[in-house]
């Protein structure tokens, strides 16, 4: 571990950084250890103490040395390089045994695919026009574009879009065609909506009014009305959520069209759908609200690495035509239209979403979005039976329950914890025996954190509602327990 005063990560608040991982040292030694950082040095470090850090834990990279000129020092450096890489692909496949809180899935196999890896294939443009750069991919990028416009309910001569380089992008590209449809607009979205929607209010510099959320996490209506109605002169730029991040909520699409018909917002609305992970499961769920642009919505996007597993961050977004034609322009230097965010753009990722969705198609990912909804209720129920506060969304696969009070535990299992509270998000990789091993070393520790009194039992009714809260006040049956 070593103290690094330098900023290099802006967001620090300026205080002392306290870095993990190898040192120069370490580098020359190949030190396997210093690729996982230990758990007692992560402790020192998450407690923050007086770094300003508030618990992150900081990472050191592996040093870039000048290759030795000396043929013999020269073999042994790149004997130590291939002993690093071994390592880290150690460490890789430790990490993603014990993945449970993003949503990410982590089994895919695309080694047909490799053979790829030796070119530089990029998409640069406009994905439906030939560029100059011919080393492209844009025959699997239209494929699958195509695919997701008929998912979407879009004609071919009626969508575009592009696949991007994650959900965060599609976001952005969404809301930047509402904000060019409608300089004036204001966003509205639900403060449960992912970071990138307001990160992309401050980019574009546009008003962004905060919807309050229900216990599940979801819009609500009512206060989505109220607000509207004090702008009553600006158009609508709404973000609808098709799952939350955290407790993977849906918005009501449906209700939010009739609240924006119905408050005289008519021809004076966009709709973009962010559907990172769960816009890729609600159509293959049959109670599921629809999402399809027969209704009056403007974008939808997802995240290609979420549901659909991906070695890289991509994407999706998808929207009219007609609405993109407001931000194109052309450049001759690529012989193609910039509309995208983007410049270079990822050329393997569309090779990648291809394979997938031929490879499962509807009826595979149909399989898939039972299997996780049915282990997410399997998690969901284990927990509540050991007395651990859990909540799911009928909807959903993101079991959120009380936040483990032990470091170590998060980092082990890599969970996503917010405030009061963490969630598993229950993936096609994630087994019933891997939810059995998390769930069982979960309550094991949780017995010393609370020394098995429950006693001290965190409330989160706040976070996930009084009946799934088993806090010692909202729990009745422990309470009629100790009354008897
Ligand atoms: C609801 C929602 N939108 C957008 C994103 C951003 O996706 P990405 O990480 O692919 O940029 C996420 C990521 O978790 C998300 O949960």
């Amino acid at each position: 571990m070593v103290v690094n005063k330098s900023s290099a990560t802006g967001d620090v608040g300026g205080g002392e950084m306290v870095v993990l991982g190898s040192t120069p040292g370490d580098y020359h030694g190949v030190d396997v250890g210093a690729v996982v950082p230990p758990i007692d040095h992560l402790l020192q470090v998450a407690g923050g103490g007086d770094t300003g850090n508030k618990g992150r834990v900081l990472v050191e990279g592996f040093p870039v040395l000048e290759p030795p000129s000396d043929e013999e020092a020269a073999a042994e450096r790149r004997a130590q390089v291939a002993a690093l890489l071994a390592s880290f692909g150690h460490h890789l496949r430790e990490r993603t045994a014990h993945h449970l809180g993003y949503p990410y899935n982590l089994d895919f196999d695309f080694s047909p695919l490799t053979q790829f890896q030796s070119f530089s294939i990029n998409n640069l443009g406009d994905p439906f026009i030939e560029s100059n750069y011919g080393v492209h991919s844009r025959q699997f990028e239209v494929a699958v574009l195509d695919w997701f416009a008929r998912l979407w309910e879009l004609k071919q001569d009626e969508y575009w879009g592009y696949i991007t380089n994650c959900g965060t992008e599609g976001n952005l590209h969404g809301l930047l065609v509402g904000r060019e449809l409608f300089p004036d607009g204001i966003m509205y979205a639900s403060h449960e909506s992912h970071y990138s929607v307001f990160k992309a209010a401050r980019m574009y510099r546009v008003e962004c009014v905060k919807i309050d959320t229900l216990v599940s996490g979801e819009m609500d209506c009512a206060d989505f009305k109220s607000k509207l109605l004090m702008n009553p002169g600006c158009p609508a730029i709404v973000n609808v959520n098709i799952g939350t991040t955290v407790k993977g909520a849906i918005d009501d699409l449906d209700k939010i069209i009739r609240i924006l018909e119905k408050c005289g917002f008519r021809d004076r609305f966009y709709i973009h759908c962010d559907g990172a992970l769960a816009g890729l499961m609600m159509p293959f769920i049959k109670q599921a609200p629809k999402v399809t642009f027969e209704k009056p919505i403007g974008s939808v996007s997802i995240s290609g690495h979420k549901f659909m597993g991906c070695p890289v961050p991509c994407g999706v977004v998808i929207t009219r035509l007609a609405h993109v034609k407001v931000l194109s322009t052309d450049i001759e230097y690529l012989s193609s239209r910039d509309t995208t965010i983007m410049g270079s753009r990822n050329g393997h990722a569309p090779i990648f979403l291809w394979y997938t969705l031929n490879k499962k198609g509807y009826r595979g990912f149909r399989k898939e979005v039972r299997k996780c909804l049915r282990n997410a209720h399997y998690l969901a129920n284990r927990l509540r039976e050991e007395g651990v506060s859990a909540s799911l969304n009928m909807l959903s696969s993101t079991v959120v329950f009380e936040r483990p009070r032990d470091v170590a535990f998060v980092h082990k299992w890599q969970l996503a914890c917010e405030g009061s509270i963490a969630h598993v998000v229950v993936m096609p990789n994630v087994s019933v025996e891997k939810l059995d091993g998390f769930v069982e070393e979960l309550v094991a520790n949780r017995s010393c954190w609370y020394d098995g009194k429950g006693h001290d039992i965190p409330c989160v009714a706040k976070d996930i509602g009084q009946d799934n809260c088993l806090c010692s006040l909202h729990n009745t049956k422990h309470k009629n327990v100790e009354e008897l």
